[in-house]
């Protein structure tokens, strides 16, 4: 397919769908475009191994909203999905932030639609807004603090006792914090169609087979999961207990790209993904399905052809990024 072709159908497809040479090397053509054109490439922990291998920078989503605001690069490729690399833009306004597949969604992000959430934040107009950072902009506009797994239990501890709560969008992560921290919070009904996959059956099953393993959860699981985890945390503070505690086996309920980090951080250790509800074949449902969608093929021509671009209107980059800035201030 020629270029324009290409062009025209970017939005259909999420990404130039052009044909790539088998006979190109793609790492050395990323490599050398990367360099060429100044870019940072940074990955979340779910993306596949050779992409976590390429980047300048992989972590959680915190550490990855951190690397975009101190980047001195000027370009940003983002190895991940649409709220990562949109968070980017918002505190990068003057460079460009390429994402290799637009249609690299979230199902978190997804289940809270702008007017939906501004009819109900008009209903309790006296209540603090703190949004988990898998939101869309027009939500973080709405937001008062954003937050990530990582920080989530300090934001909400910074917020004076006598303030009402609203948490969206992530049901999940908002009962876990209302458990940890005390706070009445109302809380939107959204979840990770990913991270409520996990089945307690098969995991208490795994847990008889290895019984000395522990058990750890990103607190996007459900609550019947994380009522049974040794440790819960975000990505990296999955990867950190791998790393430093002195058992030998883990059975991890997260999406089971962190392995990749685990393994070579931990090589001795051994780790178990956790199984999903649903495991009939072919389904790879511990996957993230949109995370997934990103491929070195996609890098290489969105390197080449600098597409497809992040883009934000002004006003609501401005209104975005006053949560966003709170919760890096916080952090
Ligand atoms: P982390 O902030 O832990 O990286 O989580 C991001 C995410 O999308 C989890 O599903
Ligand atoms: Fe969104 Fe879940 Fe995928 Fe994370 S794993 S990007 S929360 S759908």
């Amino acid at each position: 397919m020629k270029y324009e072709k290409a062009l025209q159908n970017l939005h259909t497809n999420g990404y130039l769908a052009m044909p790539v040479s088998p006979k190109i090397n793609l790492v050395h053509e990323i490599n050398r475009l990367r360099k060429e054109k100044n870019v940072v490439i940074l990955a979340h922990y779910y993306q596949v191994p050779e992409i976590q291998d390429i980047a300048d920078f992989v972590g959680d989503s915190l550490a990855l909203a951190q690397a975009a605001a101190r980047t001195q690069a000027d370009m940003i490729l983002f190895a991940g999905v649409h709220f990562m690399a949109e968070t980017a833009k918002i505190l990068n306004p003057n460079k460009k932030v390429l994402l290799p597949d637009l249609l690299a969604g979230c199902s978190l992000a997804e289940s809270a639609p702008k007017d939906q959430f501004e009819a109900f934040k008009a209903k309790h107009p006296d209540h603090i807004v703190v949004s988990y950072v898998n939101t869309s902009a027009e939500i973080k506009a709405l937001t008062d603090i954003v937050c990530t797994s990582s920080n989530a239990e300090k934001i909400i501890n910074s917020i004076p006792k006598n303030k009402p709560i609203i948490f969206a969008p992530d049901k999940n992560l908002g009962s876990y914090l209302i458990k940890k921290t005390g706070r009445d919070m109302l809380l939107w009904d959204g979840a990770c169609e990913v991270h409520e996959e996990f089945s307690l059956e098969k995991i208490l099953e795994l847990k008889k087979e290895y019984p000395e393993a522990k058990i750890i959860a990103h607190p996007e699981s459900r609550d019947y999961i994380l009522d049974i985890a040794d440790y819960i945390g975000s990505t990296s503070g999955l990867l950190n207990y791998v790393q430093s505690n002195k058992a030998k086996s883990f059975i991890i309920a997260t999406e089971s790209g962190i392995l990749h980090k685990m393994k070579q951080v931990a090589p001795d250790k051994i780790l178990i993904p956790a199984p999903p509800i649903n495991d009939g074949s072919g389904c790879a449902c511990t996957e993230c399905p949109y995370m997934k969608r990103n491929s070195l093929e996609k890098i290489y021509l969105a390197l080449q052809y600098e597409l497809p671009e992040i883009k934000i209107e002004e006003d609501l980059r401005q209104k975005a990024l006053v949560s966003i800035q709170r919760m890096l201030d916080l952090s």
